[in-house]
């Protein structure tokens, strides 16, 4: 028996380009696609928001030159294979967590929207329990369910590996990957599949799973972050919720990275956004003690270095 065909509704090619890049005279300069598109301010914003990350921009940077010049090839009728097949365009975000891997692929969903390569520019991130079933049947309607949100936009798929159980051999995991790998190529140019999570592992999956693993155009390696680096990282995350570190806080931060880098589950940004927040709980507790005392914007906005210095990794150094 031939395998059921999945066609996810939502797909149409009229659909696939924003009606005002069709308006639009067809552009024969890499200016005229970056000024109808606007993707470079999305570049531009990722480049600025982000710490680091320097090979990752990078990659992004390539892939926007690569889409950029393909739309000038589609204009000039040079589009490559059958008509509507597009670029491949679905890719793979290895790295430990907090790197920033959901965060640059929001941004990617974005320059493949402004691009017309996506109807939408959305992103739904799922786990393999958001695709697979607990029992027979079910993992198909969950897995086409996910795809049908998913459709005109990006599906990240963090820690894909979780798919794949080879030593569960009526593992539903496998059909999700069978219905993935049909939209993945008969669909993609309406959506776009990010497989996320740690280096080691997704290599071993995508070994085990070369159907999969051959239709991943790029792959983007998401280094961890140099102490400096979540040092910086700390301090935006603060402008971005209106805090600063007070005299000597930073310092102290800084203290505080040396020792929890060296502890086990260290997840990066990720881990930098935690300890903000349970300062950022100290620092209430500290102000909510003093009753009677008017707090101004420079108390309410402060963290003292007391507020980072009572956190359990110093106690446990000692
Ligand atoms: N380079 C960076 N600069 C600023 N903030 C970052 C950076 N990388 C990650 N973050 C922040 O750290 C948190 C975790 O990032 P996330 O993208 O979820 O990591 P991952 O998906 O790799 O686990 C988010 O709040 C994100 O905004
Ligand atoms: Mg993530």
């Amino acid at each position: 028996m031939a395998a059921p065909l999945y066609n996810i509704p939502g797909s149409t090619p009229a659909a696939a380009a924003p009606a005002a890049a069709q308006a639009a005279p067809k552009a024969r300069t890499v200016n005229e696609v970056l000024a109808q598109s606007q993707v470079e301010a999305v570049i531009d914003e990722l480049e600025r928001d982000l710490v680091g990350l320097a090979p990752v921009k990078q990659r992004i940077r390539d892939i926007a030159a690569l889409l950029v010049v393909d739309k000038l090839r589609l204009n000039l009728g040079l589009a490559a294979g059958p008509a509507g097949s597009g670029p491949s365009l679905h890719m793979s975000f290895t790295g430990n967590p907090g790197t920033g891997k959901t965060t640059v692929a929001m941004r990617m969903a974005q320059i493949l929207h402004r691009l017309g390569y996506v109807r939408k520019g959305h992103l739904v991130a799922v786990t393999r329990d958001d695709l697979v079933g607990q029992y027979i049947g079910h993992t198909a309607p969950k897995t086409k369910e996910v795809l049908k949100k998913a459709m005109g936009g990006v599906l990240f798929i963090d820690e894909a590996y979780y798919l794949y159980r080879p030593e569960n051999e009526r593992d539903y995991g496998q059909e999700a990957i069978e219905i993935l790998l049909q939209v993945m190529e008969n669909q993609r140019d309406d959506l776009v599949v990010i497989l996320a999570g740690y280096k080691d592992r997704m290599d071993t999956f995508f070994k085990s799973n070369p159907g999969l693993s051959s239709r991943i155009a790029h792959h983007i390696d998401f280094p961890d972050y140099t102490q400096g680096e979540l040092l910086q990282i700390a301090e935006r995350m603060l402008e971005g919720m209106n805090y600063r570190f007070g005299d000597g806080a930073r310092e102290v931060f800084a203290e505080y990275l040396g020792l929890r880098l060296a502890q086990p589950h260290f997840a990066n940004a990720r881990s930098v956004r935690n300890a903000l927040d349970r300062a950022r709980l100290r620092q209430a507790s500290r102000l909510f003690a003093d009753r009677d005392r008017v707090l101004g914007a420079e108390d309410l906005t402060t963290l003292l270095p007391a507020d980072i210095r009572a956190s359990r990794v110093f106690a446990a150094a000692t």
